[in-house]
């Protein structure tokens, strides 16, 4: 789950990071009343899960509370990359003389922890890298020994920033350390973290991502879900346990084991391209054991979506046999009943198809067609989702 800003820097307080004051408003008038409380200038900042907020012009200095008013007027509401503004936060306005970059994050090809810092903050961090790698440090960290100091104040001086500042910045990192590591994250990312006129480090702007399967841990992340943005088909797969991923395209998709899943996403985009570019509207993996009830979850979180014109559920059958699968198929739509309503094309294959096969074939209901292979079936779905 991405943090929006405003939650990062509540983290960031609640850890021991440097930040300023913030608050949440979602109407002008509440954005006035919270530059009142902080008294003279504020930043008024768009919260949208997406980067280049400032670039898009979602983040806005006013100099008192009536001035605050007016740019959270005009910033509610703003389309930035596709994302509404809801929210804004009302940050204290710092008297910036340098902008930092510090970054931590999961390092998957690695199967390590990555930190990343320089002094040349507050723009695009591909570009620092791009144009003056000299100035970006990466250091791999080892997860059984985490960050020292030492360690940190190392990687500071790599990345460029002078001795005037490096202590306390890798103080900070360390800190950062701490947040990424206790809160299970798998990016805590601060562009920019300024050194202020006064001379103090702060960090002015927080993007975390945090493990959703290491939630068990954190029961108070919870609170941190924003129901209201979330896909109400998602929210409702993710109730049932299932990996549903909403798309935008027009055949809903069922399969087992994620690998399968996906590649049935490419099948069927492809076959669409012949049927002025149909493509698929989900992810849905039902996994290893699909039961009757799974299927039938599955089948009317997929039908209850509008988009949704046909279906394609594909399945290679192991330990969990295609008989028992189509048995699921039939009982799923027994369970359904009126609610299935758009046609089902299915392909069986793997361990006892031939017994599969048959029950859908005797079952003969009116919705479902079978065919034999993967693209066979594609083709199909795509097709009856474009008439
Ligand atoms: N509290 C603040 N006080 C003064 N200036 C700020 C403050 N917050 C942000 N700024 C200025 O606005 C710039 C952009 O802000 P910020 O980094 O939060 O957004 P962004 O980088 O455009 O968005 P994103 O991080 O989503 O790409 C900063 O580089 C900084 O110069
Ligand atoms: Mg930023």
């Amino acid at each position: 789950m991405d943090l929006y800003e405003y939650q990062a820097r509540d983290l960031f307080e609640s850890m021991g990071v440097p930040v300023l004051k913030g608050a949440v408003a979602t109407t002008p008038e509440e954005a006035a009343n919270a530059a009142a409380s902080m008294g003279g200038r504020v930043v008024v900042k768009a919260q949208v899960k997406v980067g280049g907020r400032g670039k898009a012009g979602g983040v806005k200095l006013a100099e008192n509370a009536d001035e605050a008013r007016e740019k959270a007027a005009a910033i509610l509401g703003m389309d930035i990359k596709g994302h509404t503004v809801h929210k804004v936060m009302i940050a204290q306005a710092a008297p910036i003389e340098s902008e930092y970059y510090l970054a931590i994050l999961l390092d998957r090809a690695n199967r390590s922890f990555l930190v990343m810092a320089s002094v040349s903050g507050g723009m695009d961090i591909e570009q620092v890298a791009h144009e003056t790698p000299e100035k970006l440090a990466k250091v791999n960290i080892d997860p059984y020994k985490g960050l020292s100091l030492e360690e940190a104040k190392k990687i500071v001086v790599k990345g460029g920033f002078p001795s005037d500042v490096a202590d306390d910045v890798a103080r900070v990192l360390v800190t950062l350390w701490d947040v990424f590591k206790k809160s299970d994250a798998t990016l805590v990312e601060v562009n920019p973290l300024v050194k202020t006129k006064d001379g103090r480090i702060i960090a002015l702007d927080g993007k975390v991502t945090l493990d959703d399967n290491a939630g068990f841990r954190h029961p108070d992340h919870e609170s941190l879900i924003d129901t209201a943005a979330t896909d109400p088909l998602e929210a409702l797969a993710k109730e049932k346990d299932l990996n549903y991923v909403k798309l935008d395209g027009e055949v809903g998709i069922i399969g087992n084991g994620a690998g399968l899943v996906m590649s049935t996403l490419d099948v069927v985009a492809y076959a669409g391209e012949k049927f002025g570019g149909v493509k698929p509207a989900n992810f849905l993996d039902i996994g290893g054991g699909a039961s009757a009830q799974v299927m039938a979850d599955g089948l009317s979180i997929i039908l209850g979506d509008p988009a949704v014109k046909s279906v394609f559920v594909n399945v290679f059958g192991g330990i969990t046999a295609c008989d028992a699968v189509a048995n699921g198929i039939v009982q799923a739509l027994e369970i359904l009943g009126g609610k299935a309503t758009k046609p089902i094309v299915v392909r069986l294959d793997g361990n006892n198809v031939a017994e599969g096969r048959r029950i859908l074939n005797e079952a003969a209901h009116p919705l479902v067609q079978q065919l034999e292979t993967m693209d066979g079936a594609a083709a199909k779905a795509a097709e009856l989702a474009a008439k």
